[in-house]
């Protein structure tokens, strides 16, 4: 089968279906209601949209409304990247939050997002998915996933949140550009098989609720001792570029805010709130 057909085998199977995923969820508020578009500029870009528009107009979109496309034109990756995103193979989805929580809370919904994806990998597939701080999602420590949260405020609080979640799901790696090609992979190519991506998303969505009422009613810090069990990076000797500068050192730690705390040459600490972390080799 040539790249095209197989995509087009894919997508005949595996098409995304709002009542395939309502079938699958035991949630009471998240996903309850969906916009599913062919496809769309950015998932995050429209669902920020309807909770604005929704907010200014007074008749606010109910809390955990999922926006999911088909295809993304301009999908948008952390850090100002791009999100490269095929029709037909994919999950992307966007999550909407009317969370009473100051900004400076937010990042522990980071960790929370992180670490519902992969529970929800494992819980589909069986396969060994850990988190690579702050909110990648490795197999065999390839990406397969990643999360874009992105906020709407007032007033230095959070009026609405969209927490923005692509997976790598069905793609075959020849359809990766080449500049991804050794360090992303797809569910299908770690596991084997064809992943149902409504069943996926329905999961994403069962735990994240889940996940999402503890933390409302118990606060960050079962979140983040859920977290540091699922990420690989503690313990690593890692390169950390945040837009400021580069930093090495050890990753100690994940404070109760969801920040890195790094162990550096001559035992000083620094926190990190922000930036991409590369894995080392301890002798690199
Ligand atoms: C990352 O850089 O790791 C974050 C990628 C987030 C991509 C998802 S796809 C759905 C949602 N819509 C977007 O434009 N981006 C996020």
């Amino acid at each position: 089968m040539d790249k095209k057909s197989s995509l087009l085998h894919n997508t005949a199977t595996h098409s995304l279906q709002t009542l395939e995923i309502h079938n699958a969820l035991r949630t009471t508020f998240v996903a309850r209601t969906i916009y599913l578009f062919t496809s769309l500029e950015s998932t995050n870009q429209t669902a920020l949209k309807i909770a604005e528009t929704s907010i200014a107009s007074s008749n606010v979109i109910p809390e955990g409304t999922l926006v999911l496309a088909e295809a993304q034109t301009q999908g948008r990756g952390r850090l100002g990247r791009r999100w490269i995103s095929p029709p037909g193979v994919n999950l992307y989805a966007s999550l909407i939050l009317l969370p009473k929580m100051a900004i400076k809370d937010t990042p522990v919904i980071t960790c929370l997002a992180a670490a519902t994806a992969v529970q929800a990998v494992r819980a589909c597939t069986h396969l060994e998915a850990v988190i690579k701080w702050p909110n990648d999602v490795l197999i065999h420590e390839k990406k397969v996933a990643g999360i874009l949260i992105e906020l709407g405020v007032a007033q230095k609080q959070v009026n609405y949140l969209v927490i923005g979640i692509g997976i790598n799901v069905n793609p075959d790696i020849e359809m990766f550009p080449a500049e991804i090609r050794t360090t992303a992979t797809s569910l299908k190519a770690e596991f084997g098989r064809v992943v149902n991506r409504n069943k996926l998303m329905a999961e994403f969505c069962n735990k994240f609720e889940e996940n999402y009422i503890r933390l409302l009613d118990e606060g960050p810090a079962p979140i983040i001792m859920q977290f540091r069990s699922l990420t690989t990076t503690l313990g690593k000797r890692v390169r950390v570029i945040t837009p400021g500068k580069t930093i090495e050192g050890w990753a100690e730690d994940v404070d109760p805010h969801g920040a890195l705390i790094l162990r550096m040459e001559g035992q000083t600490h620094e926190v990190v709130h922000s930036g991409d972390v590369i894995h080392l080799r301890n002798s690199q």
